[in-house]
């Protein structure tokens, strides 16, 4: 197959909700229709539940979990599907907002009862940043929940997303009967039997067929056709292009733990998601179809035994072909480095790769060469944009607590900032250490992944920050004059990027002020 044949057969993607929405049950429902996996129940929840905000064993579960599901690949009519697995809880954000630097598409999981949530619209600002193209599934409609078109308002106005219902449910909860499919123009019908739930598909193109109100009764066949009728007058008609420009996202309905409404998304997300798109670098756009490999790291994982140090590097290949055992440019190092064990992740399964095409993640085994953002090419120098890192909001100061193994805590510290896990600065004036995080947990990780894979000890004093964010500024001696006056709330990142320590917000707001020509950015990438 040539190079044009394998990228279009590839579809990448992701699947972001708030937790409990149905990311997992529909993720597995997906990889059980591509027969990746034989039963229900193979896919392990990644998600820490809830109250165990500093039970360190689902810590460590949670990494266990996600290393096994990081990637999801099945084929299904002929394409092949990666699925990226994103961490549910709301502390690991950040890991989140990376994975999604590596997708071509993704899938929003909304729960009609609760509707548009915290999380989710965090993570769709991210995918509109990016004019990613986005499909939402409105999950449990075997529950009571919000009114369909109530539902798509909200989605609308807190998602700022433009959408177009693709199905339409007929009833919902106790009265439940099944969709519309819009897009196909087909009757899905809910039929549940004690457990088991079937779906039977009629084709009716024309809604005044009278075979609708023998299926669903008058009453709600009749809802429906005015339903539709609104849907056409008030949506325009779906149109791809508009879709992969990341402008209007379409709509299904259905029931994931149910298995309903599962295969007319899929069914539509093969026909319309796009393929491995080009990717963004400093020196120009990346396209995939190009002869030479190239690719970006955008997770790492650390073993999670700790007699072995290796960790896995997670690469999206961006163009040309990789292969194994073949020396590539490591950009960052400026060295060559080849692997023997690429792999790829499928399910709970792990397999060695010969080679892997645009749009394929694959995991490479790493002793601390990596950090997150590094690309590898056949020797030209390119730096991959769009894997920023973001303004953390939680700050601690980090002190060494056993004087014995400082050096064992400045390596840990190190090789964690560089997978990611915080962000870490140190203060110009004084020298010390402060950890940046979004959530609370991430300090609770550190500091059991310090003593369990280092053998060091970290603790950790409370320091009165606001916000912190990289500063830049064209006029030199202006910046300067900044510099020199602030100088006790100037700190490096681990890059040594200048970053401004902001007390409060209006402390922030007044340095802004007086400083008119300083820049300051809330990503480190601008
Ligand atoms: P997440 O990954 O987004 O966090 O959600 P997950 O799939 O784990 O689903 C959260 C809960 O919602 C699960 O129940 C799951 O069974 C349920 N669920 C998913 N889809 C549907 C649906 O279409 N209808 C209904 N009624 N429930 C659905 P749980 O009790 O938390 O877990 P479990 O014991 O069932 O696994």
């Amino acid at each position: 197959m040539s190079l044009i044949q394998e990228i279009n057969k590839r579809r990448t993607f992701a699947i972001i909700s708030h937790p409990d929405a149905g990311k997992t049950t529909l993720t597995e429902k997906l990889l059980l229709f591509g027969g990746a996996i034989q039963i229900a129940g193979a896919v392990k929840s990644n998600k820490i539940k809830k109250h165990a905000t500093s039970d360190f064993m689902d810590i460590e579960r949670q990494r266990g979990i996600s290393v096994a599901t990081s990637v999801m690949a099945f084929e299904y009519r002929d394409l092949k599907i990666n699925i990226l697995d994103t961490p549910g809880h709301k502390d690991f954000a950040e890991d989140t907002y990376r994975t999604l630097t590596a997708v071509d598409s993704v899938i929003v999981v909304i729960d009609v009862a609760k509707g548009v949530e915290e999380q989710t619209e965090k993570l769709v600002e991210v995918c509109r940043m990016r004019n990613t193209p986005i499909i939402v599934f409105i999950n449990k409609l075997d529950r009571e929940g919000k009114d369909a078109f109530d539902l798509l308002d909200e989605v609308e106005l807190k998602l700022g997303l433009t959408v177009r219902p693709l199905s339409w449910p007929i009833g919902m909860g106790q009265t439940f009967k099944g969709v519309y499919n819009l897009y196909e123009r087909k009757l899905v019908l809910f039929r549940p039997h004690g457990k088991q739930v079937e779906e039977e598909i009629i084709e009716i193109r024309d809604l005044s067929d009278p075979r609708l109100e023998k299926e669903v009764g008058p009453g709600p066949a009749k809802e429906l056709r005015d339903e539709v009728h609104t849907i056409e007058e008030v949506y325009p008609p779906f149109e791809r292009e508009v879709y992969l420009n990341g402008e209007v996202s379409p709509v299904f309905f259905g029931s994931a733990v149910n298995n309903f409404g599962v295969k007319e998304l899929l069914d539509c997300f093969v026909e319309v998601a796009p393929p491995p798109q080009p990717r963004p670098a400093e020196e120009r756009p990346v396209k995939p179809d190009e002869d030479k490999f190239s690719g970006f790291v955008f997770k790492i994982h650390a073993n999670m035994d700790p007699k072995h140090r290796d960790r896995i590097a997670f690469m999206r290949i961006c163009s040309g072909i990789f292969q194994r055992n073949t020396n590539y440019y490591h950009v960052r190092q400026a060295r060559s480095l080849k692997f023997s064990n690429p792999t790829s992740f499928m399910a709970d399964k792990k397999t060695v790769i010969d080679e892997a095409f645009p749009g394929d993640v694959v995991g490479l085994y790493d002793s601390g060469n990596f950090k997150i953002g590094d690309a590898l090419s056949e020797g030209e120098p390119l730096h991959f944009k769009g894997i920023p890192s973001f303004s953390p909001e939680q700050f601690r100061y980090v002190n060494n607590a056993d004087p014995m193994k400082s050096k064992q805590l400045n390596k840990g510290l190190d090789e964690l900032m560089d997978e990611g896990v915080a962000q870490m600065f140190v203060r110009e004036s004084d020298g010390r250490k402060i950890i940046g995080t979004v959530g609370a947990l991430q300090f609770d990780v550190i500091q059991y992944r310090l003593e369990n894979e280092y053998g060091a000890k970290c603790s950790y004093e409370p320091v009165n920050l606001y916000k912190a964010c990289w500063v830049s500024c064209k006029d030199q001696a202006a910046f300067k004059e900044f510099l020199s006056r602030r100088r006790r709330d100037i700190a490096k990142d681990t890059e040594d990027n200048l970053v401004f320590l902001a007390e409060s917000a209006w402390m922030l707001k007044m340095a802004q002020e007086n400083h008119p020509e300083v820049e300051f950015h809330f990503t480190s990438e601008f």
